[in-house]
């Protein structure tokens, strides 16, 4: 079986000064405890991103934009370009997260342009999918997650998709407290995997890193990362604290 490293990440969502951004990246690339070796992420706002990625400068923290607009320059008022993320110091950008896609309208057309954008730029998608709980309940969760994987990545090969980390973030679960259990988690990661090898290959799917979202916290990091096919978290509120998010960098 291939052994996949885990991946951390935090996004921060619409939190922070430049000055509290500083000091959290910083507070996180200094601690020098990392058990199981992850691979780590951060995503500030727009705003931090320059200072984040100074902060975090040689260390194993990777800097990510929240989101990125597909177009490359031009008169796009309040968008940023792919190549302006890349010059604020990200590596990588977070694209399909389900509050770009309730809240700002963000289509599965809108999104698998921004993926070409973005990987056009050498940029790492970690790309979002997720049911919401009417989905959920109507027992619709799997078809979503595929229909949105479908769509998203459409056109992609898979050596170009090849690092590309596929977040799932249950709707239901975003900044709500409830958790996926463990075997809902592992359920939905197991039948995304073998999506993902359908479309692009047992190798792909073998090495493609599957990570899970929504209300991970220091106490429920432990079980979800058992599950074999959780490859790591993007935790939302508990990435706004270095000790907690350190904790969950640190998953027993
Ligand atoms: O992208 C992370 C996120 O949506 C989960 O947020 O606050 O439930 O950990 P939270």
């Amino acid at each position: 079986m291939t052994k996949r490293i885990p991946f951390i990440s935090g996004n921060w969502k619409m939190h922070n000064t430049i000055a509290e951004s500083k000091a959290l990246a910083k507070a996180i690339a200094d601690c020098k405890e990392n058990k199981n070796n992850a691979d780590i992420m951060i995503a500030p706002s727009y705003t931090s991103l320059a200072a984040v990625a100074e902060a975090v400068k040689g260390s194993k923290v990777a800097v990510a934009a929240q989101d990125v607009h597909f177009e490359e320059k031009g008169a796009f008022t309040s968008a940023v370009a792919p190549s302006q993320i890349k010059d604020a110091g990200a590596s990588h950008v977070i694209i399909g997260h389900s509050e770009r896609r309730s809240l700002f309208g963000d289509t599965d057309a809108i999104l698998n342009k921004k993926v070409a954008a973005a990987l056009k730029h050498g940029l790492t998608v970690v790309f979002c999918v997720g049911e919401t709980l009417a989905e959920r309940e109507a027992d619709k969760t799997l078809g979503v997650i595929e229909s949105q994987l479908e769509n998203g990545l459409k056109g992609f090969t898979a050596e170009q998709l090849s690092s590309m980390v596929v977040a799932y973030e249950p709707v239901w679960a975003i900044g709500t407290g409830k958790t996926a259990t463990p075997e809902q988690a592992q359920e939905v990661h197991a039948s995304t995997r073998k999506y993902l090898s359908s479309k692009y290959g047992e190798d792909f799917a073998s090495k493609v890193r599957i990570v899970y979202g929504g209300s991970v916290k220091t106490d429920n990091v432990d079980a979800i990362m058992a599950q074999p096919d959780v490859d790591g978290a993007l935790v939302g509120g508990q990435s706004l604290v270095a000790e907690q998010f350190i904790r969950i960098i640190n998953f027993n």
